[in-house]
């Protein structure tokens, strides 16, 4: 960890014209030689606080502009402020590591190492979570996928909301389908399940529901293993199929991008929902039921999209975010995935721009759930490129009213905020990460719509992690398909592993 040697002084910032104070003598992360040997200057560090800010507003009527900068005040945030939570995030990470009480949960995967090109064998693997429920059949031939079949399966949302049996009997039944499709209902196969909320696990195969995440609230699942309520299920059918591996979508990602690069150390999603998982120590580790002796590191799921459900993130919630909250299907539960996730981005732009009507500084408000993510990815997209046609024309369906320039140019400002601001969160979680492992270099495989999708965000991403880990190289690489992929490789890594023990 190079902290110690990342020390920045005290300095006041103006942010769109708004005093932020950074707290003196804290731990902070120069970015640049000259701010990183401990003797930085003033103007050094206000120059690393400046890189953080979005670009000002300029509307011809500039007092609009100042007062709509104002009102949006609470959503930008200061170098000083990510370095706080940097240092919250870190306290929290030992806390959920030793069992202590935490906002983290930092999950024992119970998955001790990553691919080595000897993986092989057919497997089934099941990906729920996000928006789609897929199935899939894939194959390994020393570590290379040689053949890779998929379904794709749609959840009502009568299932999302309805009780756990009968989501998991609807899981089941889809493999049955997939299966005879495929010509294998009477193989005996095993199966990977990528199951995309916290759990409670207790091996590499089995692990209880914690809480549900995203847009899923099924009924009777309170201490339910949700493998071995899978596995129940496909008996019935009279399937031969074994649930091998329970994992998470970032236990997947992190698989999949070390089978195609030894370097990857972290997994991240940035989609729907927001997670991130890594290599940890082992012997860090409090929880294993398990026989460890021989386990040298262990992926550990932080779970932060509930980072600060202890109150311990009260400082960065803005009356925009207790708005989206409050209209959530789980209110009070996964606040920072609140900020970040592309489930809730959208709705987050529509608080705002509701605010903005509010105090007359938007023509009309635009009607709750009437913009989505893609919106804020859109209007990013013109604002790169200097339009605002296609801003104003979503603008006008949202809110049933005309929309000038000005206005569309409001909306594309609110949206670079909030990209700006979800892209530091994530990078902080990232940047603390790479301190914390402290290696030369690692590589951080990044699934997820809204990575896939915003034409800003990785590029965003670079920068504030580059500023918040100035001495740890890194690359985010694009990963695909760590759901379906990472499950079967996982499900390979079981079997090669449990094939060693005694
Ligand atoms: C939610 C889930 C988490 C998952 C993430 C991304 O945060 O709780 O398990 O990794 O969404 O899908």
């Amino acid at each position: 960890m190079s902290a110690a040697v990342e020390n920045i002084p005290s300095v006041e910032v103006l942010a769109n014209g708004h005093a932020y104070h950074n707290g003196a003598n804290g731990v902070g992360n120069g970015v640049g030689g000259d701010v990183s040997n401990g003797v930085g200057s003033v103007g050094s560090a206000r120059a690393w606080e400046q890189q953080f800010l979005p670009p000002p507003l300029v509307l011809e009527d500039r007092p609009r502009a100042l007062k709509i900068e104002s009102r949006l005040s609470s959503l930008v945030l200061c170098g000083a402020t990510l370095r706080r939570v940097g240092e919250v995030f870190q306290r929290e990470i030992e806390s959920g590591l030793r069992e202590r009480p935490s906002s983290l949960q930092m999950e024992n995967t119970y998955v001790p190492e990553l691919p080595d090109g000897t993986e092989e064998g057919v497997f089934l693997a099941l990906d729920l979570g996000g928006t789609n429920f897929r199935v899939l059949l894939l194959e390994l031939r020393a570590g290379q996928l040689v053949r890779e079949d998929v379904k794709h399966y749609h959840i009502s949302d009568e299932l999302r909301l309805g009780s756990g049996a009968d989501l998991f009997n609807f899981l089941a039944d889809c493999v049955q389908d997939f299966v005879r499709a495929e010509g294998l209902e009477h193989e005996e196969m095993s199966l990977g399940f990528t199951f995309s909320f916290p759990m409670k696990q207790h091996s590499i195969s089995s692990g209880e529901l914690i809480t549900w995440t995203k847009s899923f609230k099924c009924s009777g699942m309170a201490g339910v293993d949700v493998a071995a309520l899978l596995q129940r299920c496909l008996r019935e059918r009279g399937l031969r199929v074994t649930v091998q591996v329970l994992l998470n979508d970032t236990t997947g990602t992190l698989v999949a991008g070390a089978h195609k690069d030894p370097e990857v150390a972290i997994g991240v999603i940035l989609g729907t929902g927001s997670n991130g998982c890594y290599m940890e120590r082992a012997e860090r580790v409090q929880h294993w039921e398990a026989r460890h002796a021989r386990v040298r590191d262990v992926v550990v799921d932080i779970e932060w999209g509930a980072f600060g459900d202890n109150g311990c993130l009260a400082f960065l919630r803005s009356a925009f975010d207790s708005e989206v909250d409050d209209h959530s299907l789980l209110p009070a539960s996964f606040t920072f995935e609140k900020y970040i996730g592309g489930k809730y981005l959208g709705e987050l732009l529509c608080a705002a721009l509701r605010g903005l009507a509010r105090d007359a500084l938007f023509p009309a408000p635009p009607a709750w759930g009437a913009l989505d993510s893609a919106h804020l990815s859109l209007f990013e997209q013109e604002n790169l490129s200097g339009a605002w046609s296609q801003t104003s024309d979503a603008l006008r369906t949202a809110c049933g009213a005309p929309v000038s320039r000005d206005d569309a140019l409001v909306a594309q400002h609110v949206a670079r905020i909030l990209s700006n601001r979800a892209a530091q969160l994530v990078s902080v979680c990232i940047a603390t990460i790479l301190r914390r492992m402290g290696r030369a270099h690692a590589a951080v495989a990044v699934d997820g719509s809204v990575f896939k999708k915003h034409p800003r965000i990785r590029s965003l991403m670079d920068k504030y992690i580059a500023l918040l880990a100035p001495h740890h190289r890194f690359t985010l690489q694009g990963a695909e398909d760590g759901s379906g992929k990472g499950s079967a490789l996982t499900a390979a890594i079981a079997a090669r592993v449990a094939a060693r023990s005694p």
